[in-house]
C-alpha cells in the first residue's frame, strides 16, 4: 500500500542549513519541495526589475497581483520562473536579498504567495517539504510535521558566507542579523516557530546529522499515522 501524503513544514532563520536540509529531506523520502523563500525573492526580483519602490508599500500592494510566479517543486532541481523567465540566479543578488524583508512584509503579497504555496502543497502526490517562515504557524497548521531550525548568530554568518565565497563574515553577520530582526517583527505572519513545532538546533550539528533526524522525525509521523 502507498504510505498517504505527508505534509512537512521547515521554517526558521537564515543560515540555519532549512534549504539544504529540506531538499536532501524531500529526495530521500520522495516528496515534493517548495522553497517558499525563492517565491518572496522571485516577486521582490519583479518589483526592482519593474521599477516599483520596494519602500513604499501601497505601491507594492498595487503591483502584488501582476507576476506570474511558478515553482518547479522537484527537490533534485527545484525551478521559479517570474511570466516565463528563469530567475533562479538573479533572486540571489545582494540587491533583492536586501529588499524582500520590505516586500514580504506587505499584506497583499503575503496573501497572493500563501494561496499559491497552499494551492502546490494541496497537489503534491506523496506529500512535499514546504521550507519559509511562517509555513507551520500561518501557511500549513495542519501540517502533518513541523521542524523549527535554529543557530547561533555565528554559525549562521560562518554557513552563509561560506556560500557566499569570500564574503567577509561580519559584514554577512550584520546583514543577517538586521533581515531577522525585520522578518520577525512585521505584523503580517513573522517568523515564528509554531507552538506544535519541534525545534533542532544545528549550531553543533553537521548538515547530513540535521538530515537524518528529520527524515527519523517524519518516518516516526508515519508509522503512527
Ligand atoms: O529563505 P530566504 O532567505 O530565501 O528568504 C528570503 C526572504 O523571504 C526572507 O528574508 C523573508 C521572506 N520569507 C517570508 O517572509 N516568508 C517565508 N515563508 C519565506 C521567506
Amino acid at each position: 500500500p502507498t504510505a498517504p501524503a505527508v505534509i512537512v513544514a521547515i521554517d526558521g532563520p537564515s543560515g540555519t542549513g532549512k534549504s539544504s536540509t529540506s531538499k536532501a529531506v524531500a529526495a530521500q523520502l520522495g516528496l515534493s519541495y517548495l522553497d517558499t523563500g525563492a517565491q518572496y525573492r522571485a516577486i521582490t526580483w519583479w518589483m526592482v526589475t519593474n521599477g516599483i519602490d520596494t519602500d513604499d508599500p501601497h505601491a507594492v500592494a498595487a503591483a502584488a497581483g501582476k507576476p506570474e510566479i511558478v515553482s518547479g517543486t522537484d527537490p533534485a532541481a527545484p525551478t521559479i520562473t517570474v511570466d516565463g523567465t528563469d530567475v533562479a540566479g538573479p533572486i540571489r543578488t545582494q540587491e533583492v536579498t536586501s529588499k524582500v524583508s520590505a516586500v514580504s512584509a506587505v499584506p497583499e503579497v503575503r496573501a497572493r504567495i500563501t494561496e499559491l504555496q497552499r494551492t502546490i502543497a494541496a497537489g503534491a502526490p506523496q506529500g512535499i517539504v514546504v521550507e519559509g517562515r511562517d509555513i507551520g504557524t500561518t501557511v500549513l497548521p495542519d501540517a502533518d510535521l513541523k521542524i523549527f531550525l535554529t543557530a547561533s548568530a555565528e554559525a549562521r554568518a560562518a554557513r552563509r558566507s561560506g556560500e557566499l565565497k569570500g564574503a567577509d563574515v561580519n559584514v554577512t553577520r550584520e546583514a543577517l542579523i538586521k533581515r531577522d530582526a525585520a522578518d520577525s517583527s512585521r505584523k503580517t505572519s513573522p517568523l515564528a516557530k509554531a507552538d506544535d513545532a519541534v525545534e533542532v538546533d544545528t549550531t553543533e550539528l553537521t548538515l547530513p546529522q540535521v538530515i537524518e533526524c528529520v527524515v527519523t522525525l517524519v518516518e516516526e509521523k508515519r508509522a503512527g499515522k
